[in-house]
Order: C-alpha cells, then structure tokens, then sequence
C-alpha cells in the first residue's frame, strides 16, 4: 500500500470512529463513506432540489420507466446524517411504484439507518421531503 493510501485508510478510519462515538450505526457510516448513489444521472426524467432549516441542500435525480422507479441519484451539500439518509432513501424506493416510493416515511428511513443522533433526525426528513418533491413534480408538472 502506498503512503498516501495508508494516510487515506488511517482518516476513513479516524472518521469512522467520529461518527460512532457520536451515535451513528455501522450501516450509516457506510452509506456516508461509500455514496453508492452520489451524483447525477444525465438522462434523468425528475429533478428537483430542497434546501433544508439547516441551510443543508440535496437534489434528487429520479429514472422512471411505466411509474417505476429504476434509478436513483442525490447530490447533497450537507452533513454525514444527509448524506446517510439520502443514499439509504434510494436502497428503499429502487424499483418501486410511485405510491410506495410515496409512501416512504421518515420512519422507516431511520429503522434502515439502524441509528444516527437524535439531533440529525431532520436530515431523515430533507433527504424524504426532497424525494416528495421531485414525486409531486413528477406527476403534476407546473403548466409553464
Ligand atoms: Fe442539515 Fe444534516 S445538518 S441536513
């Protein structure tokens, strides 16, 4: 391994402990330091943005095919919880109908984050408004 691989491994390592220490799960750590779905999709049907009470932004970019949802991508200028929330939002809705994706509560976003502070509970809530959004936008587009 090289040197700066080991300093990288050693800082992910560093944050890893931060974030434990603070309260956040194995799980949600890893969603924050892998971002499996961070980023934009070029060919993507819904995009919508939501800036939170924390002054935190995330956009949302939705694939749909005969109102299911194939692909999934945030981008998100916030904190490791919205960052979590947002990449185990899409691990829930991939694939599913608009209604259930709908129907996705902050709730169950938590219990599959497994746990994060309690003080981070409305970045839960951005990341879920944020794809309320872009559904709403979706199936009622504004008349320009
Ligand atoms: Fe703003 Fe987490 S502090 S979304």
């Amino acid at each position: 391994m090289s040197g700066a691989a080991r300093e990288e491994q050693a800082d992910a390592e560093n944050v890893r402990a931060m974030l434990a220490d603070s309260g956040y799960s194995e799980k949600a750590i890893r969603y924050f330091l892998h971002k499996p779905y961070m980023g934009s999709l070029p060919d993507a049907d819904q995009v919508s943005a939501m800036t939170g009470s924390c002054g935190d932004t995330m956009s949302i970019c939705l694939k749909l095919e005969d109102g299911v949802i194939q692909d999934v991508r945030y981008e998100v200028l916030g904190c490791p919880g919205a960052i979590a929330s947002a990449m185990a939002v899409v691990d829930l809705i991939k694939g599913k109908r608009i209604p259930d994706a709908r129907s996705l509560n902050d709730g169950d976003v938590f219990r599959a984050l497994e746990s994060i502070p309690a003080q981070k509970h409305h970045c839960i809530q951005l990341a879920v408004k944020t794809l309320q959004k872009a559904l709403d936008e979706y199936t009622q587009p504004v008349s320009p």
